[in-house]
């Protein structure tokens, strides 16, 4: 269970999982959370870890100390054993690839499996965190922040598409609401937080590398505009009458593209609904989803408020009311020096051991190690209120993610497995 296949067939055994049987799909708190991590629990096992799912349901893995450790160590680790923690999420988005976290759990378990018989100055924790997408109740990252101890209060009120709220939610998984707290840790009880991830975009690719580290995560802010004129009816309604809704939102998402793009950012409406939605009624209110990313809070931040002054503007020439709902908000996070050096150290490492310039997996020793900035979120974000975080990104094929088509090499999964093996050592070490 240590090699790169071992690790490929595991995510494409996690597709089993999923809401319906022609696309993958599986959010937080469903039937499909929970056979994934039973089944999840099992290959944890295997790798030689305790395992435990959490008060906001996410799963660990754990391996503590060991009655062999050298005394020095119990004392770097302190009396509960701190852990170096390895994970990233096993929730998708709907119509998701197979590696879009369910990779970075799984190769974390492999290494936890390669390490088994180590000694290890500290405690190794793999962890599955649940609903980083955040697609089933609009806002994200919630296993994660509720392991940092940042669970907010208000998620418990939100609902899904069924009107389901987490409250309930909770209560229907086995979980009880009042001791979500359990779930998060203290500062002093975790050395950090590594996370191997697909990169999501083309920038490895286009260097022909297999492997880079991650400097910096964007924090997105996501809302819900609405914005509301009147139906009226197509024919007898003359341009002058007319309080047209999807033209106004229209007209919203194009400047929302034009001011992102002049800013350097990246704004994406992802979903529009449209009342009463009839072939011959003028829209008479329309609900867009807007996503919010750029390379700092106060990039992002300044974006958000061109967007919405632009989104008035807009919608006022029309008689279209506009409203703006802020329903998820993470900061931006920092990878810290000391884990973004032990991952550049394990991708080095890597290259090493590995067969050579032209060889699968196998950049030009020597070669700088690439930096990159995320603009997708991760859980390393939420993470990064109570650790240190570092991230490992992989090349994947056409930089595609959240679609089907996401796919990455084997040679690759085997380089990133010799580095996060090599960048736990390299924590290790210091
Ligand atoms: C998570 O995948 C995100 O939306 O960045
Ligand atoms: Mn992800
Ligand atoms: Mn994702
Ligand atoms: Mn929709």
């Amino acid at each position: 269970m240590t090699s790169a296949r071992w690790v490929l067939d595991r995510c494409a055994d996690l597709t089993r999982f999923s809401a319906g049987p022609d696309h993958l799909e599986r959010t937080y708190l469903t039937p499909q959370h929970a056979a994934a991590n039973a089944t999840v629990a099992g290959w944890m096992r295997a790798a030689g870890l305790d395992t435990e799912t959490d008060a906001a349901g996410n799963l660990w893995g754990r391996r503590g100390l060991g009655s062999a450790a050298p005394a020095a160590f119990r004392q770097k680790a302190g009396a509960r054993g701190a852990a170096l923690v390895l994970g990233s999420h096993l929730d998708t988005v709907p119509d998701a690839g197979a590696f879009d976290g369910p990779l970075g759990v799984v190769l974390a378990i492999a290494v936890a499996e390669r390490l088994r018989d180590a000694p290890l100055p500290f405690a190794l924790e793999v962890v599955g965190f649940w609903d980083e997408e955040g697609t089933r109740f609009g806002t994200a990252l919630m296993g994660s922040s509720a392991v940092a101890g940042r669970w907010d209060a208000a998620w418990w009120d939100r609902q899904d598409a069924d009107g389901v709220t987490v409250r309930e939610a909770f209560e229907r998984f086995g979980l009880a609401p009042g001791r979500v707290g359990e779930a998060a840790r203290r500062p002093e009880d975790l050395v950090g937080y590594l996370e191997a991830h697909i990169e999501q975009g083309p920038r490895l690719e286009a260097a022909g590398l297999p492997l880079g580290y991650v400097t910096s995560i964007a924090g997105a802010r996501r809302f819900v505009l609405t914005l509301t004129g009147e139906a009226r009816h197509a024919g007898g309604t003359p341009y002058e009458r007319r309080k047209d809704a999807l033209a106004a939102a229209s007209e919203v998402i194009l400047a929302a593209e034009r001011l992102a793009r002049e800013a350097g950012a990246l704004a994406t409406v992802g979903d529009v609904h449209v009342h009463p939605g009839a072939v011959n009624v003028i829209p008479g209110r329309v609900e867009l989803t807007l996503d919010v990313r750029a390379h700092d809070d106060a990039g992002r931040d300044a974006l958000v408020t061109a967007i919405e002054a632009a989104g008035r503007e807009h919608c006022a020439g029309r008689g279209v009311a506009f409203d703006l709902a802020e329903t998820h908000r993470a900061p931006s996070a920092v990878c810290s020096d000391r884990l973004s050096r032990a991952v550049s150290a394990g991708i080095r490492a890597a290259r090493r051991d590995g067969p050579g310039e032209d060889a699968p997996g196998g950049a030009a020793p020597g070669q700088d190690v690439p930096g990159l900035w995320s603009p997708a979120g991760h859980d390393a974000m939420a993470m990064a209120a109570v650790t240190e975080v570092g991230m490992l990104f992989i090349r994947c094929h056409d930089g595609i993610s959240h679609h089907p088509a996401e796919s990455v090499r084997e040679d690759d999964v085997a380089a990133a497995l010799d580095a996060f093996e090599a960048a736990v050592l390299a924590v290790a070490r210091e």
